[in-house]
């Protein structure tokens, strides 16, 4: 990360923080950006991150999940890809899946919230989630659900969001350490429901 940036907006005598850019990438920009954005994922994984990877996490498989698993789903129409931008480097990045069965037209998940460590605590977590809030509405979609690594640092963003616990699965996934299980925490809004915080 070329930018070096204060702590947080507005806080006490240091200079504001930069405020991120938040667009939707289109599948053209995606592979462009392809190792802007695996890397965005490998840091969060080498940070420890339960994001579905496991380690060794080499670039080569970082690039295999956008190139494999989100490309293919933008084409479907499915997956929109959220990107925050401070100074034209990605700091963050979120997904909206709509892959949804018939009987859910109104719900969508959340997958992949990912904030650079370089970039972390500035707010851009929870503003890539508002902005995904966003995109769920302009898609009719109005339940949003997740589920995140219990006591991890995304449990907290959502609370503070409005998102609802229904509870702990116990043992759900690997560790990025591969070695233990970790539990996961089931999560959902109502997204017509709830107001929002700004
Ligand atoms: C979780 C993550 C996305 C948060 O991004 P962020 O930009 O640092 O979050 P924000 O600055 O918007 O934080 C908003 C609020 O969330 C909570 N929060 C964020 N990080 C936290 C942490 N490490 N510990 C406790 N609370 C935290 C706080 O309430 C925070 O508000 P505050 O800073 O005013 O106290 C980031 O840590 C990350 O990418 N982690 C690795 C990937 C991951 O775990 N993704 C979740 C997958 S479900």
């Amino acid at each position: 990360m070329r930018a070096r940036l204060p702590n947080r907006a507005g806080e006490g005598s240091k200079p504001m923080a930069a405020m991120p850019t938040i667009t939707s990438l289109t599948a053209d920009a995606v592979m462009a950006r392809l190792s802007e954005l695996a890397g965005l994922l490998q840091a969060c994984v080498h940070g420890g991150a339960s994001v579905n990877f496991v380690l060794p996490f080499p670039m080569g498989e970082a690039e295999t999940f956008w190139r494999e698993k989100v490309l293919p789903a933008m084409a479907a129409g499915t997956r929109t890809v959220l990107v925050a931008e401070i100074d034209g480097h990605i700091a963050g990045s979120v997904q909206l899946s709509t892959e949804t069965p018939p009987n859910q037209p109104h719900r969508a998940d959340v997958t992949k919230l990912l904030v650079h460590p370089a970039f972390r605590r500035r707010g851009i977590g929870r503003a890539l989630m508002l902005a995904l809030e966003d995109e769920a509405r302009a898609r009719g979609r109005s339940l949003i659900t997740l589920d995140t690594t219990t006591g991890g640092a995304a449990e907290p963003l959502y609370a503070g969001l409005g998102y609802v616990t229904v509870g702990v699965i116990p043992d759900f996934s690997v560790a990025t350490t591969g070695d233990h299980l970790e539990p996961t925490t089931v999560m959902y809004k109502k997204i017509d429901e709830v107001e929002q915080k700004t």
